[in-house]
């Protein structure tokens, strides 16, 4: 093991002779939803002693969505996903719901969700912060691998629920989203290459928030920790994967700040123009920032068939995961 830093986060000499399952399911469908009103840096000058200018210098954000529910944004994008799949609901056999704002202590968002969407499978929520939704996807790949046909993965956050709106120190950093894929079990090459789940609870105490409160943050440690966690994750999956950075088209990077993503492409060698981004518009939504930028570049055709893409995120816990995914498009 090689230590990158005094945090902790740890390059595996080891990940590239590991044997984790290449795992076969195939991303068919993706959709995504903001919620309806949105603030803008103008707005929250109004509400904060703060400016537009600070802001986008310090974050790369220059607006955001709130007033978002979870379980709301996640039918929305999710029926948008299955139509886009040709999946109807009732033949999805798993529901996967990253989320660290579930609408409720219990039951989970994701048995919401399952209701509103008419299907009777299993639902879980799971919670590993902004590193959910690839959490979410490692884990809905090994499913596949299992034998399971149809998965839907939702990320999505409401963190404008939790964020203190007097605090200027954090309230301009966040804001609500969802994202969601579908993921059918594939007989041909394995699409998941290579996969890094960190977390690191020693540094718990420095992202925070309690039942009922508001999120409380150390800027400056999240900050030092997250350049160090998105290197050594990335550099494991890619170890594992066998494959170098040069080979990776898209970089998927977690949408927290862009002068963090901005030092740890350079410490990984990947210019900044490599990256999905969408941070100026939409602010870090947690869970729903890796989907939101991903079906972005989809969109705008960045992704090709056989290109190796790279999703790396990090956020509370502080939990860090990283994946490289052979894109092999729907047929049809
Ligand atoms: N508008 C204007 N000034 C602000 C401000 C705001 N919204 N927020 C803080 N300031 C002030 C501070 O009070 C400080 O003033 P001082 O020098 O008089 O004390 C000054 O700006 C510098 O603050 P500092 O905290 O040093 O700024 P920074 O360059 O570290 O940037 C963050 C602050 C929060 C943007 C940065 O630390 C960060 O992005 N951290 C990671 C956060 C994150 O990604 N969290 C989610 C992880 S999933």
């Amino acid at each position: 093991m090689v230590t990158l830093g005094p945090v902790g986060y740890t390059v595996d000499d080891k990940a590239q002779e590991s044997e984790h399952p290449m795992a076969h399911g195939r991303i068919t469908g993706w959709a995504t939803h903001l919620p309806e009103r949105r603030l803008t840096n103008h707005d929250l000058a109004e509400m904060v002693d703060t400016s537009d200018e600070w802001i986008r210098e310090r974050s790369g954000i220059g607006a955001r969505h709130v007033d978002g529910r979870v379980s709301e944004m996640s039918v929305i994008a999710s029926r948008d996903a299955l139509a886009m799949a040709k999946v109807d609901p009732t033949d999805v056999d798993l529901l996967l719901l990253a989320t660290c704002t579930s609408d409720q202590q219990f039951p989970a968002s994701s048995s919401v969700v399952q209701h509103e969407l008419g299907m009777s499978c299993g639902a879980i929520d799971i919670n590993a912060a902004c590193s959910g939704f690839v959490y979410g996807l490692v884990t809905a790949m090994q499913f596949a691998e299992g034998g399971v046909e149809t998965i839907l993965l939702v990320g999505s956050d409401a963190l404008s629920g939790i964020t203190d709106w007097t605090d200027r120190s954090t309230c301009v950093l966040f804001g609500d989203g969802a994202g969601a894929v579908v993921i059918q079990r594939s007989a041909d090459t394995p699409t998941l290459l290579g996969w890094d789940l960190m977390s690191d609870g020693s540094a718990a105490g420095v992202l925070w928030c309690e039942h009922g409160g508001k999120i409380f943050m150390n800027g400056k440690e999240v900050f030092r920790r997250a350049v160090l966690a998105l290197e050594a994750a990335a550099t494991n999956a890619l170890a594992q994967a066998g494959v170098d950075i040069d080979d990776v088209a898209l970089v998927v990077p977690h949408q927290a700040n862009i002068r963090i993503i901005d030092a740890a492409l350079k410490r990984l060698g990947i210019p900044l123009e490599k990256a999905a981004m969408v941070l100026e518009r939409t602010g870090n939504t947690s869970a729903a920032s890796i989907p939101l930028a991903l079906v972005d570049a989809l969109d705008h055709g960045r992704v090709m068939p056989n290109d190796l893409v790279l999703l790396v995120g990090f956020g509370a816990g502080m939990s860090s995961a990283a994946a490289v995914v052979r894109w092999d498009p729907p047929t049809s």
